[in-house]
């Protein structure tokens, strides 16, 4: 059985629609990428997913129930983390303050001290700076409360929406890192969202690949790196 399910999904906003009869299934431990241009509908599906959106039709079932009329605090609780686009910090607050945020679930609540500690072994950077606001830390660092934030509320499975968008090339790669690490070492499936195709296919095991609001392609990620639609519309080549 699949950890999450998605059947059919057609959602928007208001009267909008920008998803398309969406189908797609994430297996346990797998890191599985959501791949797609701007305006793609990859950030819409990720709410619709977390319940910030509601469907139109269609169903989303996570570990076997279906959430789609769930309230998003309770799809959390459940262990449905979404870690949304554009990092979203509470920027007067400080780096352990909105990382304080994060834990604010039941589950997460009775084991804050040991996540806390996740956080700051993945990301020595954090602890160093515990004290300082968010608004002052640089777009990494941002990223890497944002990322905190969501461990903090110990998610069985995380979806990251463009973790990588805007930071220089050398810090991608340790976002990347990171992603893998929390895969691995914290047992957390991962949906990961971005427009970087090549370091996110090469850290995820299978992909999807979204264009005007539907899964137009799907496979391995490795395969799908070789595929003439995507080498030609993504990679230039
Ligand atoms: N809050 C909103 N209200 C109305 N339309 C929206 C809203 N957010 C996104 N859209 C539209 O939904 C479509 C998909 O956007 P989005 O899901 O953000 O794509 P992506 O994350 O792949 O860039 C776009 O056409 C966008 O204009
Ligand atoms: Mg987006």
């Amino acid at each position: 059985m699949s950890l999450l399910s998605i059947d059919k999904l057609n959602a928007g906003y208001g009267e909008i629609q920008v998803l398309f009869d969406v189908s797609l299934h994430i297996n346990e431990g797998e890191i599985v990428s959501i791949v797609g241009g701007n305006g793609a509908g990859k950030s819409s599906l990720l709410k619709a997913i977390s319940g910030l959106i509601k469907p139109m039709s269609g169903s989303v079932s996570f570990r076997g129930e279906n959430v789609s009329r769930v309230p998003a605090d309770e799809i959390v609780t459940r262990g449905l983390v979404h870690v949304p686009e554009g990092r979203r910090l509470f920027s007067l607050m400080t780096v352990y303050e909105n990382l304080e945020m994060g834990a604010y679930n039941r589950n997460a609540k009775a084991n804050f001290k040991r996540n806390l500690e996740e956080v700051y072994a993945l990301f020595p950077r954090l602890a160093e700076r515990q004290k300082q606001l968010a608004c002052t830390l640089s777009g990494g660092e941002q990223q890497m409360v944002a990322i905190g934030r969501g461990i903090m509320a110990q998610p069985k499975l995380m979806m990251l929406d463009e973790p990588s968008l805007g930071l220089a090339p050398v810090l991608k790669k340790d976002i990347f890192a990171a992603v893998k690490r929390i895969a691995i070492d914290y047992e957390t499936t991962i949906v990961l969202v971005e427009q970087d195709l090549v370091n996110s296919l090469a850290i995820s095991d299978r992909a999807y690949v979204m264009e005007q609001g539907q899964v137009v392609l799907e496979g391995e990620s490795q395969m799908l790196l070789t595929d003439p639609h995507v080498k030609a519309a993504y990679l230039g080549v």
